[in-house]
């Protein structure tokens, strides 16, 4: 196992690459091959040449690459046709949803093929290097606040000029985990005035060493699972919830939504009415979108108008950073084949023992 590949993801859906020229070196540096597919990152200006001068191999078609290669890089899962090529016994690594793709995994089980998933790393300090969740996350909470100021038609920070006074621009973060937190840093660095909710009562503290203002839904517990998440929250809450944010939101100029529940629909959280409510000119951002939406209005990349309010829903915001994204995607991954990787006897070790491998490995 030393031939690791990884070929073109679908350039209309995905524009984030696996491996970097960088990151070739270091692969090559602990014993590894890598081949990848020609033009793998011509899209981000990087050229062939750039990964012939670290040492990659390019091959001109996707089959090369998968005939070559028992360890498969990825950032999404296999399509149909490349689920054909992939070799029996392989190890492929990427960041996939296994309820979407139970059909493709059931399939290639019956060839010995170990599947890990990134999505399922546990959140644990070992871990931190690898964790793709984090890292993208981070990102798309980043971009999600650029993207709405700039669509947003007025100033964000307060300006005091000689023709008067421009009040700051109020933002609610949806969801305080780590998009959220990072969405509330940049919306505060650029004078935003920030609030922010969130079920995990932990939230709290973060927001405000943030500057952000956290509102509770009072009477409530702190619906945090043991791993960190969010749990579901009962129908009170949800009233209450609805109540808290009817309110706020009529005086709120921009939403960011980011909240989500681990293999579930994101919870909807602002109602058509409540939209109905907002006043004109203001936007929301739902982070959320692809998984359902935390507004009823959502429309995956669309921007929709309701009454002058715009709601506006990327299928994969991180489309509009792709080399950022592509780096920190590509170090985790390296980060996670190394542990893969038993330095000693210089070969890959699935060990079950180890909680990582244990947790993302596909059963
Ligand atoms: P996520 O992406 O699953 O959800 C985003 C946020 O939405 C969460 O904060 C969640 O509590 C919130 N949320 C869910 N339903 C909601 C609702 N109905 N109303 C309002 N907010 C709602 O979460 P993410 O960002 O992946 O973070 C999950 C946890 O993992 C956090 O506790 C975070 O601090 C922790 N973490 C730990 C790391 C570690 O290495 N120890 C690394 C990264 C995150």
């Amino acid at each position: 196992m030393k031939n690791i590949g990884s070929v073109k993801e679908d350039l209309n859906t995905e524009k984030r690459i696996s491996i970097t020229p960088e990151l070739v070196k270091k692969y090559i540096n602990l014993g590894f091959v890598i081949n990848l597919e020609k033009n793998y990152a011509e899209h981000l200006n990087i050229n062939d040449e750039d990964y012939k001068k670290n040492g990659a191999n390019i091959y001109s078609s996707k089959e090369e690459v998968f005939h070559k290669s028992d360890i498969i890089l990825k950032v999404n899962f296999l399509t149909e046709t490349e689920s054909n090529l992939i070799k029996s016994k392989s190890i492929f690594i990427a960041q996939f949803d296994t309820n979407l793709n139970k059909n493709i995994t059931s399939k290639a089980s019956k060839q010995d093929i170990n599947f890990f998933s990134l999505n399922l790393l546990p959140r644990i300090t070992r871990a931190q290097s690898m964790d793709v969740l984090s890292s993208q996350a981070n990102l798309a909470g980043y971009k999600a606040v650029l993207e709405s100021f700039s669509k947003f038609e007025k100033v964000i920070p307060m300006m005091m000029t000689a023709a008067g006074t421009i009040p700051a621009t109020k933002v609610l973060v949806i969801g305080a985990g780590v998009a959220g937190l990072q969405a509330i840093a940049t919306a505060k660095r650029m004078g935003a005035i920030v609030f922010a909710t969130d079920v995990r009562t932990a939230s709290k503290e973060q927001v405000e060493s943030l500057g952000g203002k956290f509102l509770m839904v009072e009477g409530h517990e702190n619906l945090e699972t043991e791993g960190g998440y969010a749990k579901e929250t009962s129908e009170d809450f949800k009233k209450k919830q609805e109540d808290l944010l009817s309110d706020t939101l009529k005086k709120i100029d921009i939403v960011i939504c980011t909240a989500l529940i681990p293999g579930k629909k994101a919870p909807l959280i602002i109602k058509e009415k409540m939209i109905d409510n907002m006043q004109r000119g203001s936007l929301i951002y739902d982070l959320a979108a692809i998984q359902g939406g935390n507004s009823a209005l959502t429309e995956i990349d669309k921007i929709v108008d309701r009454n002058g309010v715009k709601i506006i829903g990327d299928r994969n915001i991180l489309n509009k950073l792709p080399i950022s994204a592509s780096n920190l995607y590509a170090k985790n991954l390296f980060n996670f084949v190394l542990n893969l990787y038993d330095k000693e006897n210089k070969k890959i070790n699935i060990n079950l023992e180890d909680e990582i491998i244990k947790k993302t490995l596909i059963k």
